[in-house]
C-alpha cells in the first residue's frame, strides 16, 4: 500500500476537498466517518503516517458531541485537526472551547507564529484565510501553544511539535485560504513523512494490478454506456485482463447524435477489445410510448436497460465478474451528522443507490469488480488520459443515465428524440468552437413538447420549442446557469432553427439550482 493519510469525518461539506486536496498533491488518502470501526484498522497499517480530522456541524460545548475515539488517539500517529477537529482535540487535551458571540464566516486575516514546525517554512506571517465556525477555543491545552491568531483576537492554530499534533480553525482545504496547499502538504510530507507516490501512472499501475489479483484468469463483463467512467474502466481492464473482457454496450435509442458509432470507433482503436453492440432504441420506445411521468420513465429505461443487458450477458460462457465504475463519491462513509449527509453508524461502506441506467441487480450472480472505486473524478479522468482515450472523451460532460428519455419532456418518441439529438449537437459543438464547453460544467438541450407559432418563409409553423440548458456546478448539488455571450446564444438559436427542421423557437434556461434541478425531469 501506499504511504497514506486518514482523514477522519466530522461531517463538513469540506472533507472531500481535504482529500482532494491531497490526491493532487500526491498523497494518498482515504476518509472514514469518525465512528467507523474500519478508521482504526486503517490507521494501524505502518504505511498509515498520520491522521487529519475534519470540520463538521456540531458544538464541543454539547453533551455527546462527536469525538477522536481513544482507540485512534492511542495509535500516536501526527494529527491535523481542521475546524470542528481542532476543537474537539482541544476539549480532548483539556482546553476550553466556547460557543462564540464573534462567529467567523468567509475571508480573515491571521498572523501565523513560524516558531513551530506546521508553519516553518511559510513565506508570509500574515495571510488571509477562510473561516466557518462560530464556537472557538479560548484556552489551547496544555502542551499547545497559539499558533496563529486571527485580526479578530481569536485562536486561528495550535501547534505541539512535541506530540506532533496541530489544530487550525481556517480551513486549508479551501483554495481562498493562502498557502493552504503548502500547510497540507507540511503536515503530511515533512511532519507525517508520508512519500507522495500518488501520481497517475503509479494509480493506473495499481489499479491494473488489482483488478488482475481479483479476477485472475476468469471473464468479466461490462457495461459500456460511452461515459467517463465505464470507457476508462474498460480501457483500464482491457490492459489489466485483455481478451477475458467483454464490454456490452446497449444503444437505447435515448443517446446523443453519432453516440453508438462514436464508442465504436474509440474502441475500435483499442485492439481486441471485445464490444457487443446491442441497438435496442425500438424496445425502449415501444416500452415508453404513452408514459410521460418523468420517474416512471426513468424506471422504464431502467427496466429495460437491464433485461437487455442480462439477455446479452447470459450468452456470454463463463461469466464470472461484473465490472462497475463506481467512484469514490459514491463510497466514502461520512459522517454527516446533523449536515444532511450519509449517516452511518456500523462502518459498512454507504453505497449511492445508482439511479442509473446500469444500476444491475445482484441476482445476476456475478462477483463485483470496481477498479475506480478509491478515485475521485479529476483522478478518474488524469487516468483515462494516461491510458490513451482521446482529451474530448474523458472531459466530455456528464449525460444522465437515462439520456434523452429526461430531456424530452412528456411522452418520449423517436421523432422527438431526433430533433432533440441534432439540436443538442449544434449547441454543444458551438460551445466547442467558441472554446466554451470546459467552461461550463453541462450542457444540453431540451426538448419542449408545448408547441409555439413560427413564421418561417410565408407559412405559418406550429411547432415544438426547444430549451438550452448550460450550468456551472462545483459539485452538482447546486448550480447557476451560465452567463453565455448574447451573439454566441444568438448564433445557437439561428442554426437551431435553421437547420433543424421542427423547432419554431429557441429559448434560453436562467433558473439556478435550487430551486431548478439541472435536467428538466
Ligand atoms: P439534477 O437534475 O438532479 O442533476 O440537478 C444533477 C446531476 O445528475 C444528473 N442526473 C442523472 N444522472 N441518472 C443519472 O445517471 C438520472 O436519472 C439523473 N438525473 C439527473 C444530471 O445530468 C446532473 O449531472
Amino acid at each position: 500500500m501506499d504511504d497514506a493519510i486518514l482523514i477522519l469525518d466530522f461531517g463538513s461539506q469540506y472533507t472531500q476537498l481535504i482529500a482532494r486536496r491531497l490526491r493532487e498533491a500526491g498523497i494518498y488518502c482515504e476518509i472514514f466517518g469518525w465512528r467507523s470501526a474500519k478508521a482504526l484498522e486503517f490507521a494501524k497499517k505502518t504505511a498509515t503516517k498520520g491522521i487529519i480530522l475534519s470540520g463538521g456541524p456540531e458544538s464541543v460545548t454539547e453533551a455527546g458531541a462527536p469525538a477522536v475515539p481513544q482507540a485512534l488517539w492511542d495509535v500516536k500517529k501526527p494529527v491535523l485537526g481542521i475546524c470542528y477537529g481542532m476543537q474537539t482535540l482541544t476539549a480532548h487535551f483539556g482546553g476550553r472551547v466556547e460557543r462564540g458571540t464573534t462567529r467567523e464566516f468567509g475571508h480573515a486575516n491571521i498572523t501565523a507564529d513560524h516558531g513551530n514546525a506546521l508553519f516553518a517554512e511559510l513565506p508570509e506571517e500574515n495571510f488571509s484565510v477562510w473561516m466557518s465556525h462560530g464556537d472557538h477555543v479560548t484556552q489551547a491545552a496544555e502542551g499547545f501553544a497559539v499558533a496563529a491568531t486571527s485580526h479578530n483576537g481569536l485562536v486561528a492554530a495550535v501547534a505541539d511539535d512535541a506530540r506532533k499534533i496541530y489544530g487550525l480553525q481556517f480551513h486549508p482545504e479551501v483554495t481562498h485560504t493562502a498557502f493552504g496547499g503548502a500547510i497540507l502538504q507540511r503536515f503530511a510530507l515533512d511532519i507525517c513523512g508520508c512519500r507522495a507516490t500518488w501520481t497517475p501512472d503509479h494509480i493506473v499501475e495499481t489499479a491494473i494490478e488489482n483488478a488482475r489479483q481479483q479476477i485472475g484468469n476468469k471473464r468479466v463483463i461490462l457495461g459500456l454506456s460511452g461515459g467517463v467512467d465505464s470507457s476508462v474502466l474498460a480501457a483500464l481492464l482491457d490492459k489489466a485482463v485483455g481478451g477475458n473482457l467483454t464490454c456490452i454496450f446497449v444503444d437505447t435509442g435515448l443517446l446523443r447524435l453519432d453516440e453508438g458509432d462514436k464508442v465504436m470507433r474509440m474502441f475500435a482503436s483499442q485492439k481486441g477489445l471485445n464490444v457487443i453492440r446491442v441497438d435496442a432504441a425500438e424496445k425502449f420506445f415501444a416500452a415508453l410510448q404513452g408514459v410521460a411521468d418523468p420517474e416512471d420513465k426513468r424506471k422504464i429505461i431502467g427496466r429495460c436497460f437491464v433485461e437487455i443487458f442480462e439477455e446479452e450477458a447470459g450468452k456470454i460462457e463463463n461469466a464470472a465478474f461484473l465490472a462497475q465504475g463506481t467512484i469514490y463519491p459514491d463510497v466514502i462513509e461520512s459522517a454527516g451528522a446533523g449536515s444532511g449527509g450519509k449517516k452511518n453508524d456500523g462502518g459498512a461502506h454507504v453505497i449511492k443507490s445508482h439511479h442509473n441506467v446500469g444500476g444491475l441487480p445482484e441476482e445476476m450472480g456475478l462477483e463485483l469488480v470496481e477498479p475506480l472505486r478509491l478515485l475521485f473524478k479529476d483522478e478518474v479522468r488524469k487516468i483515462g488520459e494516461e491510458l490513451g482515450l482521446p482529451r474530448d472523451m474523458v472531459y466530455r460532460h456528464p449525460f444522465p443515465g437515462p439520456g434523452l428519455g429526461v430531456r424530452i419532456l412528456g411522452e418520449v418518441t423517436a421523432e422527438a428524440a431526433d430533433i432533440l439529438r441534432r439540436a443538442d449537437d449544434i449547441f454543444i459543438e458551438e460551445l466547442q468552437t467558441a472554446e466554451l464547453y470546459d467552461s461550463v460544467s453541462q450542457a444540453f438541450a431540451v426538448f419542449l413538447p408545448v408547441r409555439s407559432v413560427a413564421v418561417m418563409g410565408d407559412g405559418r409553423a406550429y411547432e415544438p420549442v426547444i430549451a438550452l440548458r448550460a450550468v456551472e456546478t462545483v459539485d452538482f448539488m447546486t448550480a447557476g446557469w451560465a452567463h453565455l455571450p448574447y451573439d454566441f446564444l444568438d448564433r445557437v438559436s439561428r442554426r437551431i432553427t435553421g437547420e433543424v427542421k421542427g423547432v419554431s423557437r429557441v429559448v434560453y434556461d436562467i433558473s439556478g439550482k435550487p430551486p431548478a434541478t439541472i435536467e428538466w425531469e
